[in-house]
């Protein structure tokens, strides 16, 4: 009866924590750590999935992990310490590709209390005043990562047996005796973030300490790494605590620990820790990437595509501000061309106090050229039409080539969707109506003036009609289009653009293009395009 409820007893145990195995009073075992009461402090946590995390990846930091309940070395008081067996699976996880600062240790200890303890070097063991001192009653093995010539380190990948000190009694570099080598010494490296498992064996009656090493899924080598004799009865205080402590130093590292095994007094090796059960090694990516650079990555990757997507609009923008159209055949007219560029520029984006007046055709702007500094008039024409472009632009570029002092100076033009731009010589004096009219308090012209300006249109006229390759019919000669230069020089204006509005509408159906009162009267009768002829009638 006894013994079935103690089976009971024992199988509930088995159900409550599948990890934790209570194998009997002087021994236990962890495969993973999940629902185990381990005392810890300091950065010391468990992780959901059963991990023992000494240290948090946080610099100079300890952490310390007890089993909960301490224990009696000893079977009575005066007695020599008896033996015990310790397994554990540990691994080192550097942050930082390849060093780790600066180590672990599992440790016997009759306190808990690891407050006045220092990290870095000192492992969260001891510190400056208390090392070396006998009162301090500790028995560890160090798993060092860092070389301390203060302690008489022998490397920074080492394994040693420490009492009261963090100088080591007896130390060797990590690695192991392989029985499948013919007992072969191995090296091995602390921080690989491989899991490794190390078993500490004391003998109570030979006071005989063995540290034995291996990778995980090697048994445990017949010969052992540290072999020392030590009488631990000397060290000892009962009841003292088991556990492990860890510390980073300047460089933060990840401590961990898997498993655990104990047994005291007992004649054989501590239990077997599952292996197939024990959780994953964390795992820290290749890349030491900061918190800082976490949080300004994705920000920079934000600006940067902002730029790159600003930059495009912009770009496509200004392609579209300054979009042109151009055909083949306008390649010979090519040194009569403007880029719309510079014409927006030359008149600061066709501004409304650069605005000269408002023809019949469209809003002509005062410009200046950006390289050149020539002083332009700019006509903005609109025009949808591609039709008969061709003969109009040939045309007006063929009067350009020509030079007659009583015409306003066509210099070129440039062609944009709906609409064309016509370059002029600047008139610095403006139109004729401008004076005529009284505005602008400009002065009233003599009569020599008047009769001069009369005999400069006529001779521009004469010049379109006669003289002209091609024959060009102005059609709107009034006092706005006749415009003055600085010696006061007539010149007639906007000849030439009443061809625009012709091409390519019926010759029968002919709209009246021009303004009422300055046409021949029959063609505003008729409807009828008017000739050379009647156009000279309209002027006289
Ligand atoms: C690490 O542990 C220390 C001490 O417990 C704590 O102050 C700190 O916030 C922890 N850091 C992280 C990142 O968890
Ligand atoms: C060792 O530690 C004890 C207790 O802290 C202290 O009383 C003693 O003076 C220390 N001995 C040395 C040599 O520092
Ligand atoms: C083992 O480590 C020692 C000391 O660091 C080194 O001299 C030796 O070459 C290493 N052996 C192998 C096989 O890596
Ligand atoms: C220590 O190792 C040696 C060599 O394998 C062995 O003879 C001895 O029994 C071991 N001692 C303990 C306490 O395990
Ligand atoms: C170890 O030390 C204890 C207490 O000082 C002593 O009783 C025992 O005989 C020692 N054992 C050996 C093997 O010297
Ligand atoms: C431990 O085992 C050895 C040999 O197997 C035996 O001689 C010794 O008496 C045992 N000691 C205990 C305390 O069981």
């Amino acid at each position: 009866m006894v013994h079935l409820s103690f089976l009971l007893f024992s199988l509930a145990l088995n159900l409550v924590s599948s990890t934790t195995v209570v194998t009997g009073q002087d021994q236990f075992v962890f495969s993973g750590f999940s629902g185990s009461n381990l005392n810890l402090d300091g950065a010391a946590t468990i992780t959901p999935d059963g991990v023992l995390e000494l240290t948090n990846r946080t610099v100079t930091i300890k952490g310390h992990a007890f089993y909960p309940t301490p224990w009696r070395f000893r079977r009575s008081p005066g007695e020599a310490v008896q033996s015990f067996s310790v397994a554990f699976v540990f691994g080192m996880v550097p942050i930082y590709p390849g060093i780790c600062t600066d180590g672990m240790a599992f440790l016997i200890s009759p306190t808990k209390d690891f407050s006045g303890a220092q990290t870095s070097q000192y492992l969260g063991l001891l510190n400056k005043t208390s090392d070396r001192n006998s009162s301090n009653h500790i028995f560890a093995v160090e798993l060092d990562t860092s070389q301390n010539t203060e302690f008489n380190d022998i490397d920074d990948n080492h394994i040693g047996i420490n009492i009261n000190s963090l100088t080591s009694f007896q130390s060797q570099s990590a690695g192991f005796y392989d029985d499948n080598k013919n007992g072969m010494f191995s090296n091995l490296s602390l921080i690989s973030s491989r899991e490794m498992q190390v078993w500490v064996d004391y003998n109570g009656e030979t006071t005989q300490i063995n540290v034995t090493m291996a990778p995980l899924k090697v048994a445990k080598p017949s010969r052992p790494l540290l072999s020392a004799t030590y009488n631990l009865s000397t060290v000892l205080e009962d009841p003292s605590y088991i556990g492990f402590s860890a510390s980073t130093g300047p460089i933060d590292s990840l401590y961990c620990v898997l498993g655990w095994s104990f047994s005291l007094g007992i004649n054989s090796s501590a239990p077997q820790i599952n292996i197939a059960k024990l959780p994953k090694l964390p795992h820290v990516g290749p890349k030491p990437r900061s918190k800082v650079l976490k949080i300004t990555l994705p920000i920079a990757t934000a600006i940067f595509i902002l730029i790159v997507g600003t930059t495009i609009i912009l770009f496509v923008r200004r392609r579209m501000k300054y979009a042109e159209i151009k055909e083949d055949w306008e390649d010979e007219f090519g040194p009569h061309r403007f880029s719309y560029k510079d014409l927006f520029h030359a008149t600061d984006g066709f501004k409304n106090n650069n605005l000269l007046g408002l023809g019949g055709f469209g809003k002509v702007y005062k410009g200046v050229l950006p390289v050149s500094k020539l002083e332009i008039a700019v006509k903005r024409v609109s025009h949808d039409s591609k039709q008969g472009m061709k003969e109009f632009i040939a045309e007006i570029v063929s009067i350009g080539r020509l030079r007659q002092r009583n015409l306003v100076q066509l210099l070129g033009y440039c062609r944009r969707k709906g609409e064309l731009l016509l370059v002029y010589d600047y008139m610095s004096n403006r139109s004729l109506d401008k004076y005529l009219h009284c505005e602008e308090d400009n002065p009233t012209l003599d009569w020599t003036q008047r009769f001069q300006i009369i005999k400069d249109v006529a001779s521009g006229l004469f010049y379109l009609h006669e003289r002209c390759e091609k024959v060009v019919i102005h059609r709107d000669i009034k006092a706005s289009n006749v415009l003055l230069d600085g010696e006061m020089n007539g010149r007639l204006g906007d000849f030439g653009l009443a061809r625009l509005y012709d091409h390519g509408s019926d010759p029968q159906t002919t709209h009246v293009v021009g303004t009422m009162g300055y046409l021949a009267p029959e063609l505003a009768r008729t409807g009828y395009k008017e000739t050379a002829t009647q156009m000279r009638y309209t002027w006289h």
